[in-house]
């Protein structure tokens, strides 16, 4: 009897032992991660460390309560190595869709091609990978108007000609960061053309300045000197040293083109500490709690809102109309160097102080409580 229940306990202390090896396994989260065979959907996303895909975590979670697929989520950390074990990982549960967040775009060509190799059906989810032909769907949202929308404020807002501009970028390796650009740039270069503004921190933009429309390469160039990596202290470090570079002329009140919140934040942090600043109007994306707050606080100028719930929603959807067999909607294309993804696109809204409560509180997407100031 007592032997009995030595192994008994000792039977149970190695499955709970075991099951939270499992539940470790690619830093990721919730259900179904028991054994092969059991996971529907497998989503992978890029990194824990930005709050934009922590957001669009909770909003598969909300989402997905009221389904009876199993899904696993994992996170790659802002490695395109893990991102290939965590693919390679649901593959081996069992998955029959993939919704993937690329951390490198042409990277997670090997990861969705193991995959494709299965019979799995790829969904890219907001960044494109690129290179390859085993995308089978893409669902995004507008991201060139996303720029566009973050270009025209900076007019919208210019406060007389020769204006000081400065030019930030995302990640080269997303994307995105190229169609955010493009949008900013294909209605700021008339303005740049005209004399409102004076580029304050790229000799590859000043070079380019007079060209309407930037072939990937020319873009290349500028986001090559104004990228912050969708990194916080690039960002911080960059603004900082632009700052130490310019002269007065470059400074008073100024513009600032900044890709996400996250290097808004940042940029804006450095700008406020420059006491040869006088004001400055500075661009974000994500609608982030953190920078919900530095509108309210009058330290960032706008955001532009991408409703996680929406892309959430399509993609989920997406990956349920394929799990039944039949053929999602969709609204467009995307050309991804190999082939055309077949896409669904989502529009996006610009708020700043003026209807950030309405857009972000009265809306439903975040409660009152979360806000100080409103
Ligand atoms: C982009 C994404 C943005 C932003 C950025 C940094 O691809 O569309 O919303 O979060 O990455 O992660």
């Amino acid at each position: 009897m007592k032997r009995f229940s030595k192994l008994f306990v000792l039977a149970l202390v190695l499955t709970l032992v075991v099951s939270m090896f499992a539940a470790c396994g690619g830093g990721g989260s919730d259900e179904g991660e028991e054994a092969a065979g059991t996971v529907d959907i497998g989503i992978v996303l890029p990194t824990k460390d930005e709050p934009r895909w922590v957001q669009d975590e909770t909003r598969f979670q909300e989402a997905l309560a009221s389904t009876d697929y199993s899904v696993e989520i994992l996170f790659s950390q802002g490695s395109s190595a893990k991102e290939k074990e965590n693919v390679d990982a649901l593959i081996a549960k069992g998955i029959k869709t993939l919704i993937i967040c690329p951390q490198d775009g042409a990277a997670a060509a090997a990861a969705v091609q193991a995959a494709k190799a299965e019979g799995i059906n790829v969904i890219s989810y907001d960044r494109l990978i690129t290179d390859t032909d085993a995308v089978d769907y893409y669902v995004t949202f507008d991201s060139i108007a996303v720029g566009a929308a973050q270009g025209q404020y900076l007019i919208d807002n210019a406060k007389g000609a020769g204006e000081p501009l400065y030019l930030y970028a995302g990640a080269a390796s997303d994307n995105n960061a190229f169609l955010f650009f493009e949008g900013a740039w294909t209605v700021l270069q008339p303005k740049i053309a005209d004399g409102t503004f004076v580029i304050a921190n790229s000799s590859e933009a000043e070079a380019l300045k007079d060209k309407a429309t930037l072939t990937r390469d020319e873009m290349s160039k500028i986001i090559g000197q104004v990228t912050t990596n969708w990194d916080f202290n690039e960002a911080k470090n960059k603004a900082e040293s632009h700052l130490t570079a310019a002269d007065d002329a470059m400074k008073g009140d100024v513009a600032i083109l900044a890709p996400n919140d996250g290097t808004a934040r940042a940029i804006a942090d450095a700008f406020a500490a420059d006491s040869a600043v006088t004001s400055y109007v500075v661009t974000g994306q994500d609608a982030e709690i953190a920078s919900v707050q530095y509108i309210i606080d009058g330290k960032q100028s706008m955001t532009v809102f991408k409703d996680v719930r929406t892309l959430v929603k399509d993609s989920i959807d997406m990956a349920v109309s394929l799990l039944e067999g039949s053929t999602p909607a969709t609204t467009g294309s995307y050309n991804n160097g190999a082939i055309d993804v077949k896409a669904k696109q989502t529009e996006v809204v610009v708020v700043d102080q003026s209807n950030v409560k309405a857009a972000m509180v009265d809306s439903g997407y975040y409660t009152a409580g979360e806000f100080t100031g409103l």
